[in-house]
């Protein structure tokens, strides 16, 4: 009797402790994200994720603010495989000049734990300055046009998010980014979409616009990029896409923009004769890691800074269904053979702002977010280069990129 007790208790004593796969396409991992909603007036609302879970009774993740994890803000139950959970706790934001340069926690950290509370994996709200310099040996040999990298979609177009502002019409349909463009390169992101204005009348001349929309001078974020030029050793692409005010059908205003750019930017613009067949290393010899792509060809041909346009793959699209059934079309057919980018956001028709259909951008990027990030986890991550989002703190698009990126460099497929 004693004896199959025994057997009993070291039975169950074995197998308390979990197996959890080491194998990195299978990995459970927690973070903590930060969420496009506004709900109560409120915006930063912090989502809790996890992916391959292998959930037991009594499982559960956990909110913490402090990195001993002693006393959760806030507990869930785990119940399945992946999950994604809004606390009630939102973020205070830091701003871009005190995130530094040096990855780490903004506050938040996650666990996800059994019901004994062992600790089965751990995360935070992480900033990654330095993400490709940190793998430059591994990274070195990927081309550019096959690395994943994490972009934003139609980046100038940020502001921090107040009540009063929030409901307006204009700014719910023209804001598409929470952070500005410091701040969204030390969250990792190393693309940004950049559509300018020109409007000569003004002191500024030169603004970043959401369609005829302008949002701010160009000047801030020329500043921005500069500085995290400086800062780090990392690889960004900054790609004017549009120019919807003040062009005109001439080359004018386009040459004295590219004479801006090249005053502001020459010091740190790789040399467009790499091509996009370069690899990263290529980009790190030579040393200048700014990739300044624009989209009109007269001007690429007669510059010495600028890169061809990258091809956005845009749906044009109002569902994650729809936003599905595009994407997997474009990811099924073959890259192109120059820098691309997989558009994974909603546009709205000029009835859905009317009408206000979807309740603005923020609202249409949560309708996505969540989608767009397991999407590009899977097989789909393989192949991207550019992925794009809007409100992209909402997904989880920079780890995805950064774990993916280890992955091609090994040459492990999932
Ligand atoms: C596990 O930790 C939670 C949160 O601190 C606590 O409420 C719970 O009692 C602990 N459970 C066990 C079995 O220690
Ligand atoms: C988007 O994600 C939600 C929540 O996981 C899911 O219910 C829905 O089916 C997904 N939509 C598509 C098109 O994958
Ligand atoms: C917009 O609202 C009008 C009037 O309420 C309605 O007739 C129309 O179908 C709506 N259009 C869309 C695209 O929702």
């Amino acid at each position: 009797m004693w004896f199959v007790f025994l057997l009993f208790l070291s039975y169950t004593h074995f197998s308390a402790a979990r197996v959890i796969s080491t194998n990195e396409c299978q990995q459970l991992r927690v973070s903590v994200l930060v969420s496009s909603r506004n709900t109560n007036q409120q915006s930063r609302q912090l989502i809790l994720s996890w992916e391959n879970a292998s959930p037991a009774t009594g499982d559960w993740v956990g909110l913490f603010d402090s990195e001993t994890m002693n006393s959760p803000l806030q507990m869930v139950s785990s119940q399945s495989t992946n999950g994604w959970v809004y606390t009630d706790i939102h973020e205070t934001p830091t701003s871009s000049g005190d995130l530094g340069y040096v990855s780490r926690c903004l506050g938040y950290w996650a666990g996800y734990f059994t019901a004994q509370n062992e600790t089965l994996a751990t995360g935070c709200l992480r900033t990654e300055p330095t993400w490709m310099s940190d793998m430059k040996p591994q990274l070195s040999s990927l081309l550019l046009r096959h690395i994943f990298l994490p972009g934003t979609h139609d980046a100038g177009s940020y502001t921090e998010y107040t009540a009063a502002e929030g409901n307006n019409l204009i700014f719910k349909y023209t804001i598409t980014q929470e952070e500005d463009i410091l701040s969204q390169l030390i969250n990792g992101i190393r693309y940004l979409d950049i559509r300018v204005g020109y409007y000569p009348n003004t002191d500024e001349k030169w603004y970043l616009n959401h369609g005829v929309i302008s949002i701010h001078p160009l000047r801030d974020i020329l500043e921005d990029v500069q500085t995290f030029m400086e800062k780090t050793n990392e690889i960004v692409i900054l790609d004017f896409h549009e120019f919807p005010v003040g062009f005109g059908s001439g080359l004018d205003v386009h040459k004295q923009l590219v004479e801006y750019l090249t005053t502001e930017l020459g010091e740190y613009a790789a040399s467009p004769g790499l091509t996009w067949d370069a690899t990263l290393g290529d980009i790190w010899t030579l040393g200048k890691r700014l990739v300044v792509s624009y989209n009109n060809n007269n001007m690429v041909a007669s510059s010495t800074i600028l890169w061809s346009a990258v091809d956005q793959k845009w749906g044009d699209v109002q569902s994650a269904a729809d936003l599905y059934t595009y994407l997997a079309q474009v990811m099924a057919s073959s890259p192109p053979a120059i820098g691309w980018s997989a558009n994974s956001e909603l546009t709205p028709k000029a009835l859905d702002i009317v009408n206000d259909t979807f309740h603005g951008l923020r609202n249409m990027a949560e309708m996505v977010n969540r989608n767009v990030t397991e999407w590009f986890r899977g097989e789909w991550g393989q192949r991207a280069n550019i992925v794009s989002a809007d409100y992209f703190r909402a997904t989880g698009l920079v780890d995805e990129a950064i774990r993916w990126n280890k992955l091609k460099a090994q040459g492990t497929t999932c």
